[in-house]
């Protein structure tokens, strides 16, 4: 074992994640930029911050784990899931089940909320929730206390920012609470083969998994499968698809959004 090896032993140990799942020299890269930013010059001496300095361990993880991410981030895949997706759903039942995986500080798991509260005001015989998680326990807390700067608003339309935020008097706004009692915040990891729930009829999984390898990935939209509804929707980033290989799960309802259908496995047609 090379010290390198080692070192991601150690890594697994202390942030409780699988180093293969991620694509080969990703680790390495992050890894690297951490030991420029301490000025240590091998893996090994990297190895003995980590097991001897615990606030390296949180700042591995935020290096690993980036967080970048936006109110309404691809405006036009929201416009999808508000003008559509909900309506669907909440025209063949009457309770929704929303899981925004890997929701960063919760602007995306907002913004979903913000869609099916519009939704639910004009339809008051229908009801829903959103699961929002996430790997990291640090942005987690950001999502949980919902406050933002005026400056994350960019992409979201006034009348939005007016009718779900309030403004703290320190150029700060707080999402409103009927916006967020829609959600439940939880710690997750996607790599842990379980989903958050089950019967869901909506997962967003955007941005997510880009570091993720090809396998770690097929397994991941296999999950996503076992979790989701008949007829349930799966939407990824605007830069990943779907692998060949899992052509028969699902079949692309917006190609150009990525919004996928789930398709039923052929015994239970
Ligand atoms: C780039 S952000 C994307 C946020 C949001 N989905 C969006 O598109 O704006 C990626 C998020 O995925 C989370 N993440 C990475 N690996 C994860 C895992 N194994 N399980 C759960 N979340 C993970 C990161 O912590 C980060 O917050």
């Amino acid at each position: 074992m090379d010290s390198f090896d080692l070192l991601e032993r150690t890594i697994e140990n202390c942030l409780r994640i699988n180093c293969r799942s991620y694509k080969p020299d990703y680790i390495r890269r992050r890894v690297q930029s951490r030991m420029r930013v301490l000025q240590v010059s091998d893996y090994e001496a990297y190895r003995h911050v980590l097991l001897s300095s615990p606030p390296e361990t949180n700042e591995l993880r935020d290096a690993l784990t980036i967080n970048v991410t936006r109110f309404f981030r691809d405006r036009e895949v929201f416009e999808v899931i508000g003008r559509e997706i909900i309506p669907e759903i909440l025209s063949r039942k009457s309770r929704i089940r929303i899981w925004c995986a890997g929701c960063a500080s919760g602007e995306e798991a907002y913004s979903l909320a913000i869609l099916l509260w519009e939704y639910l005001k004009d339809h008051p015989e229908c009801s829903g929730i959103v699961y929002a998680t996430d790997i990291d326990r640090h942005v987690l807390q950001k999502a949980i206390e919902g406050t933002y700067d005026r400056q994350a608003f960019q992409e979201v339309h006034p009348c939005r920012v007016h009718d779900h935020f309030i403004p703290l008097g320190d150029g700060r706004y707080r999402i409103s609470p009927r916006v967020k009692e829609l959600i439940r915040f939880r710690y997750h990891d996607l790599m842990s083969g379980r989903p958050i729930s089950t019967h869901l009829d909506l997962i967003a999984c955007r941005n997510v998994t880009i570091y993720f390898t090809a396998e770690e990935k097929k397994r991941l939209t296999a999950m996503f499968h076992r979790a989701l509804s008949n007829n349930g929707y799966y939407v990824m980033g605007k830069t990943e698809y779907l692998d060949r290989e899992l052509q028969d799960l699902f079949e692309y309802c917006n190609p150009q959004e990525k919004v996928l259908k789930k398709l039923q496995a052929e015994g239970n047609r």
